[in-house]
């Protein structure tokens, strides 16, 4: 989580780095600061709040700098511990933990040094700081100071009266820049993206040192490393809003795009040496976390249903501590559109140390997902900026079902087709504008219900995950079968039911449920292609949406339910983007 960006070259590097910073809003905004290097001496301007807070900054003078966006692990956020965080003469910006903090900071108030945060991270300034004093040498300091530290980090650090920017990774992400106006170093390539630059991305124990006349890596021995840098062309540049207010409205518009690329893509990536592994694998391990996990819960139905095969799906920050029992021809599928997610990386690298092979579906090329795995099945959303997940849930699902008709393929079973989803999406966003005028009954609800069963259960969850993290309402995701264990004791005329209802074979049964909780007083919502069941006395208010094979319909059942969470998100007076406490890229355990 958090942003980081640095800068040395021929501009003034104030723009450079608030600019910057803005593109990785994503990945915290609690809050956010830079340090300046002007005529050898750093000054440094933090803020409570979003980047916009640091404007006054723009104007500070000095062609070297390091910026940082916030998302508070230690220390709650406040400009106390927002970074940079500087000692002595270093001034640094993390990302990560620092998980032997306490120990270290111990050591170094036992010498009589002060700190003036709450942050782990202040820690490694303190070190870096002493080691400089033996070394004259940031980059040797820097070095030591990483070998005392366990836990994650990305660094960028500036010393005084020293013209460099040194930066560090271990397991969080940070690429390196360079080009005709300077060198950058960043989180993710989109800041620091333009036409003419070219990057390269820090592997793990490497370190990086920015000058005006370029970047130069070195491995752990502080060995020159010769990497090839690739063109940051415009592509890769983080997008706009375009005509929209949101990038979340924008991102859910686009889904009908982001189905069509990625089922062609999918389809070139699935080589023979892939074709093999999936006909020798006999069981699926999935590990995703949030929307991901989702797109894996679908997958798993139209993989049992459709190729026949075992599948599983984890938790992936779970999946680590359970162990599961290695089965033999297992293929791991770890899907993450950031392909940064600390958890699913880790629970990606565990499956691989038990014999796994490892496949990632990811929207972001050379992110350390796609790095860590032995196949990978891109998806083409293009870039999500919105924290809530939408286009991208729909890209996962285009990757997956591609997986699924093809492990049907190989085991010569019949598979619906794929073609038309892509259509199939646009209309069913054109029919669900109905949607905004649900919205009343949420914002007055104690907590919601999102129902289904079979496939309609993983829309379900989804839907209820998105109205959750942007509407701040209380809401669960729940089989429709499940409810009268339990929750039903917590339906009132206050508490609005969604149902999903796109499976012909199970509709009798989920109206089931839609009767139960109809008779306790709750408004019912109801999204299905079935218009029958839409002039039902007990639904309330129904999104009609386009017919498609049952196993497929989370694609296009999710649509009402993502406008649903937004327009609701907007009348709670929520910014649908940037939902309070949370991140985009969780690169954190
Ligand atoms: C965070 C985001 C979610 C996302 C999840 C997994 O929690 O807020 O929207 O689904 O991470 O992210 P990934 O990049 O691995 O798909």
């Amino acid at each position: 989580m958090c942003g980081i960006v640095a800068y040395i070259g021929k501009k003034r590097a104030a723009p450079v780095l608030l600019d910057g910073l803005k593109k990785l809003e994503y990945r915290g905004y609690d809050c956010a600061g830079v340090a300046l290097l002007f005529d050898g001496k750093l000054e440094v301007f933090k803020r409570q709040g979003r980047v916009e807070a640091l404007e006054p900054a723009r104007t500070l003078a000095g062609n070297a700098g390091i910026g940082h966006t916030r998302w508070a692990t230690h220390g709650a956020p406040s400009e106390r511990n927002a970074h940079p965080h500087r000692y002595g003469r270093i001034c640094l910006v993390h990302n990560g933990i620092i998980e032997n903090a306490d120990a270290l900071r111990r050591e170094c108030l036992a010498r009589g040094e002060r700190f003036s945060s709450d942050t782990d991270s202040e820690v490694a300034a303190h070190l870096i700081d002493g080691l400089y004093q033996e070394e004259n040498d940031l980059l040797r300091a820097v070095r030591r100071a990483c070998g005392r530290l366990s836990g994650s980090y990305a660094f960028a650090v500036l010393c005084e009266g020293r013209e460099e920017v040194v930066c560090a990774r271990m397991r969080s992400p940070l690429i390196v820049a360079k080009g005709e106006d300077g060198a950058f170093a960043a989180s993710d390539i989109g800041a620091v993206a333009a036409p003419g630059r070219q990057g390269c991305v820090l592997e793990d124990g490497e370190f990086a040192r920015l000058t005006r006349e370029g970047a130069e890596v070195f491995d752990a021995h502080l060995h020159p490393v010769r990497r090839t840098f690739f063109s940051l062309g415009d592509e890769e540049a983080l997008p706009g809003k375009g005509e929209y207010p949101h990038f979340m409205r924008k991102e859910i518009a686009e889904a009908p795009s982001a189905i069509e690329k990625t089922l062609f893509e999918a389809e070139k990536h699935i080589n023979s040496q892939l074709c093999e592994v999936l006909c020798q694998t006999e069981y699926l391990d999935i590990v995703a976390c949030g929307t991901a996990y989702h797109s894996g819960l679908c997958f798993q139905y139209a993989a049992e249903r459709i190729a026949h095969i075992r599948t599983e799906v984890f938790s992936a920050s779970e999946y680590r501590d359970l162990q599961p029992v290695a089965m033999p021809h297992t293929l791991t599928i770890a899907v993450s559109q950031s392909g940064e997610t600390a958890d699913t990386l880790a629970a990606a690298q565990a499956a691989k140390a038990r014999g796994c092979r490892v496949l990632a579906v990811t929207n972001v090329a050379r992110s350390s997902l796609e790095r860590a795995a032995d196949f990978v099945l891109p998806t083409r959303a293009g870039r999500e900026v919105a924290v809530a997940a939408t286009k991208s849930f729909q890209a996962q699902l285009a990757a997956l079902y591609v997986l699924c008709t093809q492990l049907a393929k190989g085991r010569n079973l019949p598979a619906p087709s794929l073609a038309g989803l892509a259509v199939l999406a646009a209309e069913t966003l054109a029919r669900s504008a109905a949607v905004e005028a649900w919205v009343p009954l949420f914002c007055e609800a104690r907590s919601v219900f999102f129902l289904g069963r079979g496939a309609d259960r993983c829309a379900a969850l989804e839907g209820s995950l998105k109205l959750k993290e942007i509407s701040y309402l209380p809401s669960e995701g729940y089989a429709a079968g499940e409810l009268k264990h339990g929750t039903l004791a917590l339906v009132d005329g206050r508490t609005p039911v969604v149902a999903v209802v796109c499976d012909e074979a199970l509709a009798d049964r989920t109206m089931n449920a839609v009767h139960e909780v109809y008779a306790r007083g709750a408004p019912v919502f109801l999204v299905t292609p079935f218009e029958a069941l839409a002039r039902a006395r007990e639904v309330t208010a129904c999104a009609l949406i386009p017919r498609c094979d049952p196993a497929f319909s989370p694609m296009l059942s999710v649509i009402p339910l993502q406008l649903l969470a937004y327009h609701v998100a907007l009348a709670c007076g929520n910014d649908p983007d940037k939902p309070r406490n949370l991140a985009k890229s969780v690169t954190v355990e």
